[in-house]
């Protein structure tokens, strides 16, 4: 123990001889803070710093005390060496593991508070919550809601060094398992990441490497994460670097095809009105896809646009023709009011007549008999009657008596708006008897149902 001691130890001994002894003999902080207090009390405040200075050379950084630094510290606010009192503060805060220096940590809040200027209150604070961050993190690093809120205070308040470094330990841990559920909270912080990157600190060079080394990362035959590839292909985007954002879309439709995919690429390249690379994506989409009837419509929905009306119509005989759609009634109606805009009447009766040769649903009958009524050619009334007469004819033996029922509810309302006398008692016969007595109460939902046709359910039966 004495070889430890400095020869500066013995001098001072001279001083105080009793005191001296005491710290040779029982080195505890207490007693060196009992010397140094002495010291102080005697006035010999240059020997009181050396005593502290040489218990803080003596413990070392291996076994610091608060004890002592709070009281080195109290010994120069004493002094008015505030600037001594901070740097010994922080020496301490930097060097002692936090929860052996809640006392120092509290009397340095106090001595800010006294004398310090705002900055130096939020350091403590921004210091105390990182210092806590930290303590979870390490606990458990798999706690990526701890590493955002870590990350969300550094970034608030250090150097982009520090940023960084915090952002490399938290993606370094990979969640332990190939199941997507597990890194979807872990993602985030590669883009977090990569926005800081390209936001922040303004370097597409270091943007892309996040990115990049993310999509290396995600295990793409398990899973993917649409949301990352369309994310590096907008990045490249901004820094028109068009060539690299179709490769990573490219690759990605490559390496694990889905809709978000597809839809996303589809859509960058409707933005830049590159349309015939959205062709052939459809294209790609629809072999991937081919039961999609939104993507379907979509395509034909861009021909449209495009006035290309002979490539609509083929992409929605090629569509109707698929063995396996998902929502056929949607699509029929799409092509439907296609040919409605187009005003292709004859081609829109022929839609209606192979339609119904799939499936006889009394929505579709409706519907076809509204659009006679709605097409406005000479013979209209006639037209209209002859369709609901044929759906009369056809629902006859119809097991179904509410789809019979609505057809006729349907017809009536048509035969009394527009009909004459005697084609409405016509109608009015067909009506059942128990039907009679409780259509007022029906009349409304009757209506309702006409203008709901082609919902969702009709064609449950084509498919
Ligand atoms: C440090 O702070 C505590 C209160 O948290 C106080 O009791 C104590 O006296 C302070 N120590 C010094 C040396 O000022
Ligand atoms: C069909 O494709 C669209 C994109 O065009 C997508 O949003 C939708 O989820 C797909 N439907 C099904 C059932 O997969
Ligand atoms: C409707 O069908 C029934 C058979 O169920 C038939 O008796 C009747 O004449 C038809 N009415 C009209 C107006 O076609």
């Amino acid at each position: 123990m004495f070889l430890v001691l400095s020869p500066n130890v013995f001098c001072l001994c001279l001083f105080s001889l009793n005191k001296c002894a005491l710290v040779i003999v029982h080195p505890d902080v207490k007693n060196w803070i009992k010397y140094a207090r002495f010291e102080e009390k005697h006035g010999y405040i240059a020997h009181g710093r050396k005593v502290y200075e040489r218990a803080v050379e003596f413990f070392g950084e291996d076994h610091m005390d608060e004890n002592l630094y709070v009281a080195f510290a109290k010994f120069e606010e004493n002094q008015k060496e505030s600037e001594r009192v901070r740097v010994i503060y922080k020496y301490a805060l930097d060097r002692i593991p936090k929860q052996q220096a809640q006392e120092l940590f509290k009397n340095y809040t106090i001595f800010e508070k006294k004398y310090g200027d705002r900055r130096g209150i939020e350091d403590i604070i921004v210091n105390k919550r990182r210092f806590q961050y930290e303590e979870e993190v390490k606990a458990n690093p798999h706690n990526y809601d701890a590493w955002f809120d870590y990350l969300r205070l550094v970034e608030s308040d250090t150097d982009a060094d520090t940023v960084r470094e915090v952002y490399e330990r938290a993606i370094a841990n990979v969640p332990p398992t190939k199941e997507k559920r597990h890194w979807k909270r872990y993602i985030y912080l590669w883009i977090n990441y990569a926005l800081y990157e390209e936001l922040e600190e303004k370097d597409p060079e270091r943007t892309r490497q996040v990115y990049q080394a993310c999509l290396e990362l995600i295990p793409h035959k398990k899973f993917t994460f649409a949301k990352m590839w369309l994310m590096y292909a907008q990045f490249e985007i901004r820094q028109k670097n068009l060539h690299l954002a179709r490769k990573a879309l490219g690759t990605s439709i490559g390496k694990s095809p889905k809709h978000k995919l597809f839809k996303g690429y589809i859509e960058l390249e409707l933005q830049l009105r590159e349309f015939d690379r959205c062709r052939k994506l459809y294209e790609k989409f629809l072999e991937f896809a081919p039961e999609n009837c939104t993507t379907w419509i979509k395509f034909a929905e861009l021909e449209t646009i495009l006035g290309d009306t002979e490539r609509a119509r083929a992409v929605y005989e090629l569509a109707i023709g698929q063995p396996r759609l998902d929502m056929p009634e949607v699509l029929w109606k799409s092509y439907i009011d296609f040919e409605i805009e187009q005003e292709e009447f004859d081609k829109t009766r022929n839609l209606y007549r192979r339609l119904l040769q799939r499936t006889q649903h009394v929505k579709v009958w409706i519907s076809f008999a509204q659009f006679e009524l709605s097409a406005g050619s000479e013979d209209t009334l006639a037209k209209c009657r002859q369709i609901y007469e044929e759906a009369n004819k056809t629902l006859r033996n119809c097991e179904e008596k509410e789809e019979r029922l609505m057809l006729l509810e349907s017809w009536r309302s048509f035969e009394h708006e527009l009909g004459s006398e005697s084609a409405q008692q016509r109608v009015a016969k067909l009506m059942p008897e128990r039907v009679k007595k409780r259509r007022k109460l029906q009349a409304e939902d009757g209506v309702r149902l006409v203008f709901t046709c082609f919902q969702s359910y009709i064609f449950t039966t084509i498919a």
